[in-house]
């Protein structure tokens, strides 16, 4: 029997005991195929790439920082590293020393966070999701879809230029259960922390970025295989000086 979750297929072969085995003998083996079923299903079919551990201390003042931010869509070719990466992904929504780097209505953390790896030193091509709790990227695929993105972000080419996208998705439903109509409005600002983090983190890593609201919502979900909702795509990469 092979098992699907949105992660890939983890599969075993499920042999079911004769049918001369007694009840009890039935229920433990049948019991311990299901727990080796979820442990494959979870443990194996998802390939989990641990970050490296993010910096804390900036190179520039606070203040230094906020007064340079600006929107940047011109990216060298120059790939990122994992170090970059690892300090972009903790601002946008890492663990602090109390809970997150942004604020959450309610605790409830709504935001899920995409990477979209095009040129990345020592990581390959693909879409990742941002496990914050282990900080780690976890691989949905191994497809470059820059150009897909591209197309379905009016064709504005800073995405398919950078050598990492990332996309600030949501979960609409898990601050709806708490707050109803008006988690919308949460999950939004929300939204808003989490873009300023990296906005602000770019500039502290002189990296470059811009928030980029305008695209299809349901073809930003298909080429990312993903069931959330995306709110903003970050393309980051050098600035060409
Ligand atoms: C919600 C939102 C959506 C945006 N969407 C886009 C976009 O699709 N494309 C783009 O080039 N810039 C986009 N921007 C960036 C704005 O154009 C930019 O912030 C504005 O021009 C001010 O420039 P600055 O960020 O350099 O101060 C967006 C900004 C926000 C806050």
């Amino acid at each position: 029997m092979r098992v699907w979750n949105r992660y890939g297929y983890g599969g075993i072969i499920c042999i079911f005991p004769p049918s001369n085995y007694n009840k009890e003998v039935k229920r433990v083996i049948s019991t311990l195929i299901l727990g080796i079923m979820i442990f494959n299903n979870n443990s194996f079919s998802q390939e989990k790439i641990p970050l490296p551990q993010p910096s804390k201390k900036g190179k520039q003042s606070f203040e230094e920082v906020i007064n340079i931010r600006k929107s940047i869509r011109d990216y060298s070719q120059e790939a990122l590293t994992k170090a970059e990466l690892s300090n972009l992904l903790w601002a946008a929504y890492g663990k602090n020393s109390y809970r997150k780097t942004v604020p959450s209505a309610g605790a409830l953390y709504p935001i899920v966070i995409y990477l979209i790896a095009g040129k990345v030193k020592d990581l390959s091509q693909g879409v990742y999701r941002y496990d914050a709790d282990r900080h780690c990227l976890i691989k949905n695929s191994d497809k470059d879809v820059r150009e897909d993105l591209t197309r379905a972000a009016l064709s504005q080419d800073c995405i398919k230029e950078a050598p990492v996208i990332i996309a600030i998705c949501a979960r609409y439903e898990i601050t709806a259960s708490k707050y109803g109509e008006r988690g919308t409005r949460y999950v939004h600002i929300e939204t808003g922390h989490v873009a300023q983090n990296i906005y602000l983190q770019a500039v502290n890593l002189r990296l470059g970025t811009v928030a980029v609201g305008a695209f299809y919502d349901e073809q930003v979900k298909k080429i990312l295989d993903i069931e959330e909702e995306p709110l903003l795509l970050m393309p980051v990469g050098k600035p060409y000086s």
